[in-house]
């Protein structure tokens, strides 16, 4: 028996983590710093982006925060070029930030929340997967994860235009890993259950008790962290046979039926 050669190490590479100011986002962008990688940790929200990234230069490793909203397609490709011009690259980009919006479809605000929705959660990865691309091409561990839901998997009510965006991130990754594996670029996702963030803050605490104790198999919400160390995963040098996937993190939530 030989002992593994392939490296489990993102020391030194470079990520770049969207919505990084908060739940998920954070929790990677931390993550990420404390197993040796630089990172751009980018978001709208310029107050937490801030405490973030003191959080991590306190800890003494190397960071760097761009407030940037990825509504705006110009900024994304300006944002993305200044970073790897501060670091001298770009390895890892992590397609994160995200909003929900419920609405019924016949609802008022339907169309505002289908259109924002989609410019988040999906326009807004293809571009900066195409910002990042020419940087990623130039790696020797180039990886994409996009954070999708078990939203891509199935279904709440009310919730279409975000479930609609989730599903397509699922199509976005397994067709950009087939577009882009002959290139050695790696593209894979990840399917979040429950998770404590800014996104579920607002539901009272008995009501994520019931559900989780009624949909999900660990029978609890999961800590942003638990789902960071999947992203990681798919990062790591050692994960380089690994694309197209879309893995559920999700305490069992989608193969449970009773
Ligand atoms: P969160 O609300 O804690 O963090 C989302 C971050 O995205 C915030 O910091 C926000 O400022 C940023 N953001 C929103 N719009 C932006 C924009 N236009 N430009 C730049 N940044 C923007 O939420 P959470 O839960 O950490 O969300 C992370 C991802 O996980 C999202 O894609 C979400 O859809 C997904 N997800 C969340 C689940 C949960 O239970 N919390 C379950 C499944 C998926």
């Amino acid at each position: 028996m030989s002992l593994s050669e392939l490296s489990r190490s993102v020391d030194g590479y470079v990520v770049l983590v969207t919505g990084a100011a908060s739940g998920m986002g954070e929790a990677t962008a931390k993550l990420f710093a404390s197993e040796g990688a630089r990172v751009a940790a980018v978001d709208v929200n310029e107050e937490g982006l801030q405490r973030v990234v003191s959080d991590i230069e306190a800890a003494g490793k190397p960071v760097r925060g761009w407030t940037l909203d990825l509504t705006d397609a110009d900024a994304i490709k300006r944002v993305t070029d200044e970073i790897a011009a501060h670091f001298g690259g770009l390895d890892m980009l992590i397609n994160n930030a995200g909003i929900s919006i419920f609405s019924p479809i016949d609802g008022e605000e339907y169309e505002p929340a289908w259109d924002m929705t989609l410019n988040v959660l999906l326009t807004a990865h293809t571009r900066t997967i195409r910002a990042a691309l020419p940087y990623l091409r130039q790696s020797k561990n180039p990886r994409i994860v996009n954070i999708a839901s078990t939203e891509g998997l199935g279904a709440t009510k009310f919730g279409s235009p975000y479930t609609a965006a989730k599903h397509g991130v699922i199509g976005l990754t397994r067709s950009l890993a087939v577009e882009l594996g002959p290139e050695g670029i790696t593209v894979n996702c990840i399917c979040p259950g429950p998770i404590r963030t800014g996104m579920t803050e607002a539901i009272p605490e008995d009501q994520k008790q019931t559900y989780a104790h009624r949909r999900v198999a660990l029978k609890r919400y999961a800590e942003p962290e638990e789902v960071a160390h999947g992203t990681l995963n798919f990062c790591l040098p050692a994960s380089g046979f690994m694309t197209g996937a879309a893995l559920p993190v999700d305490g069992g939530l989608t193969i449970k039926n009773a």
